[in-house]
């Protein structure tokens, strides 16, 4: 038995904020934000709009295009930095906007690797034979933990969700091919949200020191992130019996065009191979590598019996790599 991803759609919101936004209040510029990091644009939810709402409107789109009826699903795993709540979870959220009630759900908090976190988990399930249908979701409203006075986190980043419905198959020659995981809490403080879990006292000193917005020691966090996407990726093709050059696309989280530039060149594949759109969309952690995705397959890059060399690495830290077959 393996599992393939048998239907993947994604959703952004329409407003969308130009690098041209910050540099007019922000000592920043368009030119500083394209050169270090390649975005252009991103999107911002609206504030009654919530990260089940992007996870929605993307589950909605990949059931569809899967040709389910959304009865099938079995399980639903959404993986989120940035859920509705801490607890309900934005899964369990999301099966009741779906109408799906009843389905197990459960959110999965792996940072910018959350959807090869959350494939691989749907993946062993399907393999062990406890489900055959599993909905797997990034979905992220980063403006909502961004402080928009901070130059070094606010313009890399933004929302958006995408969605895989997961399905098993006998055929041996598609769908999910092998994966390798890591996650390093010993560097937790260079990527983290201070305040919205237990460990910080709701008073008034979390809103002075604004302790409830994202923090990162973005120079840090860029030289593990090139290290190891690098390694995690030549870990799995290894395993795998793989070169590089059987890879036909490799789609990575989509954090910084360097990042992206400097992992290709370390496991030596053509910038012509990779995926990129986060000029278009910024870094939408666990949303990302599902939208590059589905941009890519919709528009016909990604064809089917390609081999993708999926790989990411966030907030943990956590890394990892993927091969799939589509
Ligand atoms: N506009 C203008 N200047 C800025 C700026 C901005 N938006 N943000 C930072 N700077 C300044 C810094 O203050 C610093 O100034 P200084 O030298 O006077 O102190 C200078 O630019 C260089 O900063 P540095 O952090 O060394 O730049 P960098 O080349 O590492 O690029 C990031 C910064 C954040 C773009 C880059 O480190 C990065 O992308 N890191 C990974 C982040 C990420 O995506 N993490 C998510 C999980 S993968």
């Amino acid at each position: 038995m393996r599992s393939y991803i048998r239907g993947l759609s994604y959703y952004v919101p329409e407003e969308t904020l130009t690098n041209q936004f910050f540099e007019e209040y922000l000592d920043t510029s368009d030119e500083w934000i394209t050169q270090r990091t390649g975005i252009k644009e991103r999107r911002r939810a609206s504030k009654d709009v919530l990260t089940s709402d992007l996870a929605l409107y993307a589950s909605q789109k990949a059931i569809e295009k899967a040709g389910i009826d959304k009865k099938e699903i079995e399980l639903i795993i959404c993986a989120t930095a940035t859920p509705d709540h801490l607890f309900p979870s934005t899964a369990c959220i999301l099966g009741n906007k779906l109408g799906i009630n009843g389905t197990p759900a459960f959110d999965l908090a792996a940072g910018c690797t959350g959807f090869i976190y959350g494939l691989s988990v749907a993946d062993s399930f399907i393999r062990a034979g406890a489900y055959r249908t599993v909905l797997v979701v990034g979905a992220e409203e980063l403006f909502k933990i961004m402080d928009m006075e901070d130059r070094t986190t606010c313009v890399l980043f933004g929302d958006g969700a995408g969605a895989a419905v997961v399905c098993a198959t006998e055929d041996e020659d598609r769908g999910i091919l092998g994966f390798k995981l890591h996650a390093d809490g010993a560097y937790g403080d260079l990527l983290i949200l201070p305040a919205r879990g237990v460990a910080v006292e709701l008073n008034e000193r979390v809103l002075e020191e604004k302790l409830h917005f994202a923090r990162m020691k973005g120079n840090e966090v860029f030289k593990m992130a090139v290290r190891e996407m690098g390694n995690v990726a030549m870990e799995v093709l290894e395993e795998l019996g793989l070169s590089p050059d059987d890879i036909d696309w490799v789609v990575p989280h989509q954090a910084n065009i360097r990042i992206i530039q400097a992992l290709a060149k370390r496991i030596n594949v053509p910038m012509e191979k990779v995926v990129v759109n986060l000029q278009k969309y910024g870094n939408t952690s666990a949303a990302s590598i599902p939208i590059a995705l589905g941009e890519a397959l919709e528009e016909g890059r990604i064809k089917e019996g390609d081999l993708l060399l999926l790989v990411a690495f966030g907030a943990g830290f956590t890394w990892g790599a993927m091969v799939l077959k589509w």
